[in-house]
């Protein structure tokens, strides 16, 4: 989508939809209030009123609630209420007026993330009914200073690159096997000049001893894969990890029918990780960063790693492997060693790695575990100012307690169901070499949240909150 920020009057844009802001009890602009459509006007958060004033096309008004309520966030969701309405209205142009109060960076970042996000589909399988209005805008105008253009630029990217992880947890896990993520790498490595990579195979992962991706994928034909994806944008290492389970059956241990079909979102923080990278690359970041992603399916087979079974992890720690849908904690013990080992000296791992992440807090915050307070302070603001949310949960000595093996260091799955999303995140912590270390658990904000501009299916969790991160670190 061509995003442009223009100091002109509304008659100007020249757009199929005009599109205006109103607070609540602020009232139809003046030139507006006599027009065909006015007398149906509602200024409540979110309501839409569609005008036709004289020698002017369309204008939609949207409704944009309290002045002193109004945020980024608030921008995202009208933004997306108007890019509904353009779709139903077959809109190939859009220009945005905003009262003259509400001219700041955030909010134009908002609008734009907010209709870029809003307006994808995925249609790669089936033709859309007739009845269904597909969104068509090629173009979005925001009627403001052109100083802002900054921030849309960067809101505009990251946007897209939300979208293209979105793409990539929806397509199927026949499609988007490790091979799959792999070869969207390499692309990304073609497009940028300062991204390189090195890509392991099941024999070269099972050489370099990284015992947990070895154990997981060994039930399943599809081939692993490592992918290391490296930005030279310069200074200190920041390394991030992301899960590329691209189908968790459960393995042995499986999963219910129910929902099963769900799982192929497992990958999830892999695509916020690339797309991330791919983002930060063509905004040019001056930042260095060391991207891991563990990918493998986990199924039931024959040579599939079974219950009791122990392994060896990359960093030589032993695990007792007592329940195989454990698996994520196993891949990523591997990737965040690797990482470490690579000279990352501080980590973000993002990961769909609990269900009990989905009970405690929702789709609304990604769970938040830390080794380290200014690390954790960093991330959680990053997500703040993304709007991705996340909520930091404690680390204790207790539940490291949990994590101890019988017959070997540690086990992946304690017999009681004891905080168990804070009991992935100690065993994860026994891999990062005690280096500042951020651990994001987005199983229940990487699908079906509900937010009006991603709606059900993917929701590209942890590109905006990267990007944003990468930016702040970009200033320091
Ligand atoms: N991929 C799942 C977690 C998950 C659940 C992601 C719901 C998205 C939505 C993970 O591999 C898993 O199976 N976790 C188990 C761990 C348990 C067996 C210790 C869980 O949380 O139930
Ligand atoms: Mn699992
Ligand atoms: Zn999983």
């Amino acid at each position: 989508m061509e995003v442009a920020v223009r100091e002109i009057s509304p008659r100007e844009a020249a757009a199929d939809l005009l599109v205006i802001g109103v607070f609540k009890g602020a009232g139809l602009p003046d030139d507006l209030s006599g027009s065909p459509g006015a007398d149906d006007f509602q200024d409540a958060y979110r309501k839409t009123t569609i005008l036709h004033p004289e020698g002017h096309g369309r204008v939609l008004t949207v409704g944009l609630g309290e002045q002193d309520e109004f945020n980024a966030e608030r921008a995202r969701v009208v933004a997306a209420v108007a890019a509904a309405q353009a779709a139903r209205v077959e809109a190939g142009s859009v220009a945005w007026v905003l009262p003259e109060t509400e001219h700041d960076d955030a909010i134009a970042a908002g609008l734009t993330e907010g209709t870029i996000l809003a307006s994808w589909r995925f249609e790669r399988y089936r033709k859309p009914d007739e009845d269904e209005p597909t969104p068509q805008i090629e173009k979005l105008t925001l009627i403001a200073s052109e100083s802002l253009s900054v921030a849309t630029d960067v809101a505009r990217i990251a946007a897209e690159a939300q979208n293209r992880a979105r793409e990539l947890q929806q397509l199927p896990s026949n499609v988007a096997t490790p091979s799959f993520l792999a070869e969207r790498a390499a692309e990304i490595v073609s497009t940028h000049e300062k991204v390189s990579f090195e890509v392991l195979d099941r024999e070269q992962i099972s050489d370099k001893g990284m015992g947990g991706l070895t154990a997981v994928s060994q039930g399943s034909t599809e081939e692993p894969k490592l992918i290391v994806l490296r930005y030279a944008g310069g200074g200190s290492p920041i390394g991030l990890v992301g899960k590329g389970v691209t189908f968790d059956t459960g393995g042995i241990s499986i999963k219910p029918a129910q929902s099963m079909q769900e799982m192929k979102m497992d990958m999830s923080g892999a695509a916020a990780v690339m797309e991330a990278i791919a983002a930060i690359a063509e905004l040019d970041l001056p930042l260095e960063l060391i991207g891991v992603i563990p990918a493998t399916e986990n199924m039931p087979s024959g040579n599939a790693i079974k219950p009791g079974d122990v392994i060896t992890q990359y960093n030589g720690k032993t695990v007792e492997v007592n329940n195989t849908d454990a698996e994520g904690r196993l891949i990523l013990a591997d990737a965040l060693a690797y990482c470490v080992e690579l000279g990352a000296e501080r980590v973000v791992d993002l990961a769909t790695l609990t269900g009990a992440v989905v009970i405690a807090l929702g789709s609304t915050y990604a769970g938040l575990m830390s080794n380290d307070d200014e690390w954790a302070g960093e991330v959680a603001e990053a997500a703040e100012r993304s709007g991705e949310l996340a909520w930091r949960l404690p680390l204790h000595p207790d539940y490291k307690e949990l994590t101890k093996g019988t017959i070997a260091d540690l086990t992946n799955a304690a017999s009681k169901r004891k905080a168990m999303t804070i009991y992935a995140a100690s065993f994860l912590e026994e891999f990062v070499d005690g280096r500042p270390w951020v651990h994001l658990d987005i199983a229940g904000t990487a699908w079906d949240t509900d937010r009006q501009y991603v709606g059900k299916g993917p929701s590209g969790f942890g590109v905006r909150l990267l990007v944003s991160l990468a930016q702040d670190l970009s200033k320091t």
